[in-house]
């Protein structure tokens, strides 16, 4: 199965159009994928997803193992079925939740050990059992077992995370075998560039369905994590899709397509929304401000969505303000629907020539915010 098809490249960016090819449907790329990590985008009925114009979500293969755990995920029809979401999945191999969740007990090139952050129960993950999990959750798009590092870290770290990697991605490209399935691998280096070109260069020579670059948005300044995105571009396949992992702001969903990513991923847009932090085309607004309490407007006046088609500023400060669980519903509607918005015009104008400009003219409205 061809997992990947590119369509058009930008001429003066790195921008570029395609296809991912899923066993649950094609996906145009560049896209964003909500975050879906229990089974669920929190606060979204899978028909609300789809009204939306949303195609494909991120499962926690991490999360899901610990509970329900895959046996009974795998019983109740694999996740798709379970959570009644017929659009595409890709599962994180637990790599980054591991470190940045767990209690880790030890880590070696056979796997990593370490305490559920639920109970303290002792689980094993290794590069076999995590690709086992994400098929038995039947994911459209697994990824490989990772050891990410935080920023900073030292070179010893960084060097032995990254080695790591690569013993793992070799055993996951053994132990994968599926026909409906897709398997990419994930670059590490932390913010060496010389280990980052070699990560891209050993991976891509492992051979895998697509390629994800990890360990950025880790806590390294924006400017370090676009030139990391800068140095292993060159190295990855034209013909393959391109992840770059938890990101997702606008500014730098923006600044990875230019520099030729396909596929990005981010909790931003639906916990922002339940903070009351919404995207609108004039920058971020906190629907919680006073100011709003006697506004009659929608969020964005621009904006198609179900929420500002049919709710004020004044009703949705309302609901915030008295803890109504609707309040985290429209709004996570609203800034997916931004989202879905922002790579429809990105797409769009990538293939008419317009991207430069729709890209100086969002970053100016989003540069420097937090959403
Ligand atoms: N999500 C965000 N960054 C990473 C990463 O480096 N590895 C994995 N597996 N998931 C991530
Ligand atoms: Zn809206």
């Amino acid at each position: 199965m061809k997992s990947f098809t590119f369509l058009h490249q930008d001429e003066k960016t790195k921008a570029r159009v395609g296809i991912l090819h899923t066993a649950h449907g094609d996906i145009p790329t560049p896209v964003f994928m909500p975050v879906g990590t229990q089974g669920t985008v929190k606060a979204m009925a899978p028909d609300r997803l789809k009204a939306i114009g949303v195609k494909m979500l991120l499962g926690n293969s991490y999360h899901l193992h610990l509970r329900p755990g895959e046996d009974l995920i795998g019983e109740m029809g694999g996740l798709h079925r379970f959570m009644s979401w017929d659009g595409s999945i890709l599962t994180d191999s637990g790599g980054f939740q591991i470190f940045s969740l767990s209690g880790l007990v030890k880590i070696d090139d056979q796997g990593a050990l370490f305490r559920s952050h639920l109970d303290g129960s002792l689980h094993n993950f290794t590069p076999e059992t995590s690709m086992q999990i994400q098929q038995d959750i039947g994911a459209d798009v697994v990824m490989i077992l990772d050891q990410c590092v935080g920023y900073p870290a030292n070179d010893f770290q960084v060097k032995t995370s990254t080695n790591r990697t690569l013993v793992w991605a070799k055993k996951c490209r053994e132990a994968f075998q599926s026909d409906s399935q897709m398997l990419f691998g994930i670059l590490q280096g932390g913010t060496l560039p010389e280990l980052r070109r070699y990560s891209a260069e050993e991976t891509v020579n492992i051979g895998f369905d697509g390629y994800a670059i990890g360990g950025l948005s880790v806590g390294e300044p924006k400017p370090i994590m676009y030139s990391i995105i800068d140095e292993v571009e060159p190295y990855l396949p034209k013909s393959q899709a391109r992840y770059l992992m938890g990101v997702g702001s606008p500014d730098s969903i923006i600044e990875g397509v230019m520099r030729g990513i396909d596929m990005f991923d981010c909790v931003l847009p639906t916990r922002n929304a339940r903070n009351s932090a919404l995207l609108t085309w004039s920058g971020r607004m906190n629907i919680d401000r006073l100011e709003y309490s006697r506004d009659s407007n929608p969020i964005d006046p621009h904006c198609q969505c179900y929420t500002c088609q049919n709710f004020s500023r004044s009703y949705l400060r309302h609901l915030f303000k008295a803890g109504e669980i609707l309040a985290a519903e429209l709004a996570t509607i609203h800034n997916l629907f931004f989202m879905v918005e922002l790579m429809n015009r990105i797409r769009k104008a990538i293939l008419n020539g317009s991207f430069q400009d729709l890209s100086s003219d969002l970053l100016a409205r989003f540069q420097g915010q937090i959403v």
